[in-house]
């Protein structure tokens, strides 16, 4: 089977981890589709001669010994969560990609000075506990054992509480020292349409966005939707449907490419006949800059806080703040370099989404490929990417990690 078929086989096989068969990829952290995912992959990591392991987080690790004795290691991978029904591509490309990486190590029986890791982290997304980036942010320390400890799902289900579900030990160690951690790769679809617009099959990220989500809360007064007159309401809803919609006039006006979404909302009690007393919702607003993020986050809060004196309760917590990061130049131009040895052309390129390589380029060298995503989609069932493409992402990581985990070729 060649690079292209195999790489095509594994994507398939993961899809079919999903809690909406047929309505796209649901993979919900630390859920049945997590622990059959994970499976597969630490099945894979072992086929590969990797020493598996699970962090507290549960994170998984494949590890290639080095030759050098408690040398920092070159981690390779992305996530394998999703978003509700999204796609096949969105992180697991990027875990098959660095599995692919570790396959032709083990084929060519590659001995490095320093460790190879491939990595499969969790709960990028935030579809589960919210905020997302959980983890790298877990790795690196940003997200503390506390707070982890204290997320819940929409259902009251903690971390810990849904981890033991699936026999995971949530009280493993979490955070990693960032002198174990040589440098982080990952490949991800683009998510957007400029390489497949310019014909180009690989983009090497010089620069993530900011990010940042808020969870906002209004809390108003339960009533009989047929009983109370229109004039004796505190509606929550009504109140959360204003704010929303003044939210993307707020970004036009920041202008520079600043984006805000709500994607998800809660209605309190949700019922057909009952007055809304509490609505809990999303706020996504990224930009390039970090000043623009910034301006538009406190025009939100101000928004938001502008209903408190008409009878309503609010609050708005910031569950993720990321600033824009900037990739590392060297690792960059080494994938430039390979690619063009390679003959693959290569495209500098932004990336609008967030991704769990900006958390790592606060700790150690971080470097990004994407490849063409088919009209540009993403987070939905039509995402797709060819597994051409991918496999030249094999390639190029194949022969970065070479250099990075100094293999010695005799
Ligand atoms: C992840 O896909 C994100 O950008 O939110
Ligand atoms: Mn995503
Ligand atoms: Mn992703």
């Amino acid at each position: 089977m060649s690079l292209d078929e195999r790489i095509e086989k594994q994507i398939n096989e993961l899809s079919k981890f999903t809690a909406t068969p047929g309505k796209g990829t649901t993979r919900l952290t630390y859920s049945k589709e997590d622990l059959l995912t994970r499976n597969y992959m630490k099945d894979k990591m072992q086929e590969y001669g990797l020493t598996v392991r699970e962090d507290g987080l549960g994170n998984i690790f494949g590890k290639l010994e080095g030759t050098v004795k408690d040398a920092p290691s070159v981690l390779i991978g992305s996530h394998f969560d999703s978003v509700p029904n999204g796609g096949a591509y969105d992180g697991p490309a990027g875990v098959i990609v660095a599995l692919e990486v570790a396959a032709l190590f083990a084929k060519n029986q590659l001995i490095p000075k320093y460790p190879l890791e491939i990595v499969a982290l969790i709960e990028e997304e935030g579809s589960r506990f919210g905020g997302g980036l959980m983890g790298s942010r877990g790795m690196v320390g940003s997200l503390s054992e506390d707070d982890f400890k204290r997320l819940k799902d929409k259902d009251g289900i903690t971390t810990v509480e849904a981890m033991a579900e699936i026999g995971l030990d949530g009280f493993l160690p979490k955070k990693r020292e960032p002198m174990t951690i040589k440098s982080f790769l990952e490949l991800h679809i683009e998510q957007g349409p400029i390489l497949e617009e310019k014909d180009i099959p690989i983009g090497v990220v010089e620069a993530i966005v900011g990010l940042t989500q808020l969870e906002v809360t209004i809390e108003g007064k339960a009533g009989h939707a047929g009983t109370t007159p229109m004039d004796r309401r505190t509606d929550a809803l009504v109140t959360a449907a204003q704010i929303i919609s003044r939210l993307p006039g707020l970004a036009i006006e920041e202008g520079e490419g600043t984006v805000i979404t709500t994607g998800r909302l809660h209605v309190f009690p949700n019922g057909a006949n009952v007055i809304p007393d509490k609505v809990v919702f999303s706020v996504d607003i990224r930009s390039g800059k970090e000043e623009n993020m910034n301006h538009v986050i406190s025009k939100v809060r101000e928004l938001i806080d502008s209903y408190q004196n008409q009878g309503f309760q609010t609050t708005a917590e910031q569950l993720l703040y990321m600033p824009p990061k900037i990739l590392n130049e060297e690792i960059s131009a080494l994938m430039k370099e390979i690619s063009a040895d390679l003959g693959i052309p290569y495209c500098s390129i932004n990336s609008g989404a967030g991704h769990d390589a900006m958390v790592f380029s606060d700790v150690t060298d971080v470097g990004m490929l994407f490849v063409p995503s088919k009209a540009g989609l993403s987070h939905c069932p039509e995402e797709w990417s060819d597994a051409r493409h991918l496999a030249n992402g094999v390639q190029i990581f194949y022969e970065l990690a070479k250099r990075l985990t100094e293999v010695d070729m005799g």
